[in-house]
C-alpha cells in the first residue's frame, strides 16, 4: 500500500504510482474534519475524495476528534464516491495534535469508541485504522486491539513508533509481531522500509499480511516494483539517474494539471525531492531544490547523472 502522506500523495503524485507500479491500494493524504464544521469537508477534500481509479482502491482517510463531524464528514465522502475510510490514530503534529486529533486520540482515548462506532456504521466499504504503537507507550496499542475487533474495524496498519517518538529512532517491528499475534485482524506493517531487506525482514519477522509504504516509496516508487521482484533490488547508477530523471520530470508534468503557476508546481515538486535521500545524487537534488524557476528545473534535470 502507498502511505498517506500530507502535502505528497494527492491525486496527482497518486496517479504516477497507479500507472507506473500499481500499489495494491493507495490513500489520499489526510483530510481535516473539524468539529462544529458545517462543511464536513473542503472542496478540494471533496475532489480528492472522489478521485477513484478503476485499477486500484482508493482509501479516503480522516483526522479529527469529534465522532459527529467525523460521522458526517464519512457520509459526505461516501457521497462523493468513495468507498474505503480510514481513521488517522497517528499524527504526530502540531495542531492535529494538540487538537486531540490524530495521535492524540491514544493519548486521551475516551472518545475512541464513539468515533470507531460512528464510523462503522455509516462506512459502506471497509473501514481501517492506521495507529501508533502508542502515545508514549510502545505496547498501549495491544490494549486497543479488543476495541478494534469489537468495533468492527477491518484492518489494521501499524506504524510502530509511539506519537511522543514522532520519527526518532527506529520504527519497533517487534511490536508489529506482537500486534499480528494477538488480533485476528489483518495487519499492514508500516514504517522505516526503504527498501528489498527491509521489506523482507519485516514481512519475515511480523507475519503482517501486508506493507504500507511511505517515505521510501516516495524516494523510490519503483520500490514496489523491486519488493515483487519485479525490478532490479538495487539498480545501478545510472539507471537510478534515469529512473529519478523520469519521475521528477512527470512529477513537474502531472502537477501542472493540479496546481497553478511555475510557483506553486515547484514548490510542491520539492516537497517530493525531500524525501530523495540517495547519497548518490545528494548534489543533483540540492540543486534541484534550489532551482529558483521552472526552466532552471528542468534544466538541472536534465542533466543528473551527468555530473
Ligand atoms: C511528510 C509526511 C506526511 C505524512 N502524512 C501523513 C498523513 O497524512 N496521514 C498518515 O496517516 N500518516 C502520514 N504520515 C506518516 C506516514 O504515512 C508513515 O506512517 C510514516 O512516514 C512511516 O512510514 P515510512 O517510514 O514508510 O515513511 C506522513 C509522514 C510524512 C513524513
Amino acid at each position: 500500500m502507498l502511505a498517506p502522506m500530507q502535502g505528497l500523495t494527492n491525486r496527482a503524485l497518486r496517479s504516477i504510482f497507479i500507472d507506473w507500479v500499481r500499489p495494491d491500494v493507495v490513500f489520499t493524504e489526510f483530510l481535516r474534519v473539524r468539529p462544529g464544521s458545517k462543511k464536513a469537508l473542503s472542496s478540494i477534500d471533496k475532489l480528492e475524495a472522489s478521485c477513484r481509479s478503476s485499477s486500484v482502491p482508493l482509501v479516503v482517510q480522516l483526522i479529527g476528534k469529534d465522532p459527529e463531524a467525523l460521522e458526517a464528514a464519512a457520509e459526505t465522502a461516501q457521497d462523493v464516491g468513495a468507498e474505503h475510510i480510514n481513521i488517522n490514530l497517528g499524527c504526530p503534529f502540531g495542531r492535529m495534535n494538540s487538537g486531540s486529533a490524530g495521535g492524540a486520540l491514544l493519548k486521551n482515548n475516551s472518545k475512541l469508541p464513539e468515533i470507531l462506532n460512528k464510523l462503522r456504521s455509516t462506512i459502506q466499504g471497509s473501514f481501517s485504522v492506521k495507529v501508533r504503537s502508542g502515545y508514549d507507550r510502545s505496547d498501549q496499542i495491544l490494549e486497543l486491539l479488543q476495541l478494534f475487533e469489537d468495533t468492527g474495524v477491518d484492518f489494521l496498519i501499524i506504524h510502530p513508533r509511539t506519537v511522543v517518538q514522532k520519527y526518532e529512532g527506529s520504527a519497533d517491528h517487534g511490536v508489529t509481531a506482537r500486534v499480528v499475534s494477538n488480533t485476528r485482524l489483518p495487519v499492514i506493517a508500516n514504517g522505516d522500509i526503504v527498501c528489498v531487506e527491509d521489506g523482507q525482514r519485516v514481512f519475515e519477522q511480523t507475519g503482517a499480511v501486508g506493507l504500507m509504504l511511505g517515505r521510501g516509496a516516495i524516494s523510490d516508487p519503483y520500490l514496489f516494483e523491486r519488493l515483487r521482484g519485479n525490478a532490479p533490488e538495487i539498480p545501478s547508477r545510472r539507471d537510478r539517474a534515469a529512473e529519478l530523471q523520469r519521475y521528477i520530470g512527470e512529477v513537474v508534468e502531472r502537477y501542472k494539471d493540479i496546481y497553478c503557476g511555475d510557483v506553486q508546481i515547484l514548490n510542491k515538486t520539492k516537497a517530493v525531492l525531500s524525501q530523495i535521500n540517495d547519497t548518490d545524487f545528494r548534489k543533483e537534488i540540492k540543486k534541484l531544490k534550489r532551482a529558483k524557476n521552472i526552466v532552471r528545473f528542468a534544466d538541472h534535470l536534465e542533466k543528473l547523472g551527468y555530473s
